[in-house]
């Protein structure tokens, strides 16, 4: 499939328009970025390993029945993937307490959450990602309410097949944020991407941290982390 014109640059991603109109090229960059882009980075190959590991898990979940934007990839760093339109809520799924949860609500770092917890951010940059509550997101009129309970359950659902997934390959899968977008039939459909800059894995024997935390908090070898998470994911195979 021919890679056309430029259509968007995100933080991690670009995406191409290619001769399919249905379809675009996401390619998956080598720059990291933390707190709303204040602090940048670049790792060489960080994009490939995101997008074989982002690869790996959902067809993961494709397995599990859900559905995502994923056809198949091109390349090292490129997927072909379903043009959707983005639903502008950032949903973050919480098994473990830490980053913004424990800052926010004092809660201690560490702690096993009594359920899982479900959260919505409004994806805006300008506005620095705040959270949202339900009525939030139909005053800003992002969702209905039917769609905010389908978004909930299929965060739930997609934690309860990761987690036990990295569970058997010694990782907690401590918390994560996914996307989801719409296709030209109203279909929701899981978007973006899955990898250690979207989620948090800790392993489980001695709690190190296996992402982009390493980056956010300075703590070196970041590259090493998510080789490692690839080397689980891929040798585990259990799918
Ligand atoms: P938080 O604790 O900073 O709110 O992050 C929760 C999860 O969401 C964590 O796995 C990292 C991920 N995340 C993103 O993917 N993008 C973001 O912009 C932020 C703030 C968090």
């Amino acid at each position: 499939m021919k890679k056309l014109g430029l259509l968007y640059e995100g933080k991690g991603k670009r995406l191409y328009k290619c001769e399919d109109d249905d379809l675009l090229v996401s390619e998956f960059k080598d720059d990291l970025t933390a707190f709303n882009a204040q602090k940048k980075g670049n790792e060489n190959g960080k994009g490939a390993l995101n997008c074989q590991i982002s690869t790996e898990l959902f067809r993961l979940l494709e397995k599990n029945g859900i559905k995502t934007h994923l056809v198949e990839t091109l390349s090292d760093n490129e997927q072909l993937v379903k043009k959707v339109e983005i639903i502008p809520i950032e949903v973050v799924v919480r098994n473990i307490a830490t980053g913004s949860l424990t800052k926010r609500l004092g809660i201690k770092d560490g702690m096993i959450l009594p359920f899982t917890l479900v959260e919505f951010y409004y994806k805006d940059d300008d506005l620095g990602d705040p959270i949202l509550n339900d009525e939030h997101c139909l005053l800003l009129d992002l969702a209905s309410e039917s769609e905010l309970e389908e978004l909930k359950r299929l965060g739930r659902e997609i934690n309860s097949i990761l987690k036990g997934f990295f569970l058997k390959r010694g990782l907690n899968l401590v918390d994560f944020k996914v996307e989801f977008g719409k296709d030209k039939d109203g279909n929701i459909l899981l978007s973006d991407e899955i990898s250690p800059d979207s989620c948090r894995f800790w392993d489980i024997e001695t709690n190190e941290k296996l992402d982009k935390d390493r980056f956010r908090q300075g703590l070196g070898n970041v590259k090493v982390a998510y080789e490692e998470v690839l080397k689980r994911i891929l040798e585990g195979n259990d799918q």
